[in-house]
């Protein structure tokens, strides 16, 4: 039996595994169920008892040595299992590819980021909205178009009082609304949002989009400076050398009420395909807030007036980055999306 200690010994310390299978190898043929080792351990039975107090502990000893010797090996070929040799320093590595923001949203972070900045805060509402504060709040006459089912999705209507439909908002005023009768001026909001119209599916038209609209209430707000603000705006957003005309126009809720153009940034206003050769591009609507409205919402038309003005994000960015088709923003087609890569 001591011949038999003695080799397992002397096969320890001369073990050159150079592989793991060697290894593994080594293993059976010691400690397996048949491995000499074991055999021995089996064999242990037969010793006359005044030897087994010495052998049993030799034979632990062993046993112990080969476990760690093992393990030890073993760890050594898993952590270096792939060696400097093994790897093609030449190949490429494994691009990590990572999602980019919708050219909708960078478009409404830039144009929110700008409003933030002159001092505005950012407010939201619902997309399920009354007709109160769509409609009713915002001075809209009861037979105007938009309360018809030809323009507007309706989620229930009323048959005995119109104020009480249910409709998705088609404009995000309904959030300056909600935002007049919570506070008091001075007020100073841009309303993110989608909004929802009734309209046939072109490249210049949408059933969902998406808008900015702000409001600015305090005493002595003028015209000038709903005009001043927007020619901050239309810099930053278009450019600096950027111009702005105002053409008279017509809302419910604003009075006066103006269409605001930006000089065409792409022809420099020489004229072109985007513009239609005049120079101008149409990029909101705006007007002083109706003093009807100011008195919906439990504000003192006396005391204080304010300018409205609302844009649609879509637009924004079609304009910016020359985008000639809306519903490429809806396809979400990634050769699309990925050209859009910003922080912000
Ligand atoms: N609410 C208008 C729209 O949806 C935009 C607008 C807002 C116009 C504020 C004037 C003032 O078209």
């Amino acid at each position: 039996m001591n011949e038999r200690i003695a080799k397992i010994k002397q096969e320890l310390e001369t073990l050159k595994a150079e592989t793991l299978q060697q290894l593994e190898e080594f293993r059976v043929r010691i400690i397996g169920k048949k491995g000499s080792l074991t055999q021995l351990f089996d064999e242990f039975k037969t010793v006359a008892p005044e030897k087994k107090k010495e052998l049993g502990k030799e034979l632990n000893v062993l046993k112990n040595d080969v476990i760690s010797k093992i393990t030890e090996l073993r760890e050594h070929f898993t952590s270096n299992e792939i060696t400097v040799n093994d790897i093609d320093l030449s190949l490429p590595g494994n691009q990590d590819l990572i999602g980019t923001r919708h050219p909708i949203s960078v478009a409404k972070n830039e144009i929110l980021d700008i409003f933030k900045r002159l001092g505005f805060t950012v407010a939201d509402g619902p997309e399920i909205e009354d007709d109160w504060h769509v409609f009713s709040a915002l001075n809209f006459p009861p037979e105007h178009p938009a309360r018809d089912m030809q323009d507007t999705f309706f989620i229930s209507k009323n048959a005995e009082n119109e104020q009480n439909n249910v409709l998705l908002r088609t404009h995000t005023s309904s959030i300056q609304v909600r935002v007049m009768e919570t506070q008091k001026p001075p007020i100073r909001v841009v309303c993110p949002g989608r909004v929802f119209r009734n309209e046939a599916i072109s490249a210049r038209a949408h059933c969902i989009f998406h808008q900015v609209e702000g409001l600015y209430i305090d005493e002595n707000v003028s015209f000038a400076d709903m005009k001043q603000t927007l020619l901050f705006f239309a810099r930053e957003m278009f450019g600096e050398g950027t111009q702005i005309r105002l053409r008279p126009s017509f809302f419910p809720f604003t009075e006066p009420s103006a269409e605001m153009d930006v000089s065409c940034s792409i022809c420099g206003g020489k004229g072109c395909s985007i513009c239609k050769y005049t120079g101008w591009l149409e990029i909101m609507g705006c007007g002083m807030v109706d003093p009807n409205v100011l008195e919906s919402c439990g504000i003192d038309s006396k005391k204080y007036t304010g300018y409205a003005f609302g844009m649609g994000v879509e637009r924004m960015s079609m304009l910016k980055w020359q985008i000639k088709d809306l519903r490429l923003y809806f396809e979400n087609d990634v050769r699309f999306l990925r050209q859009f890569n910003s922080v912000i």
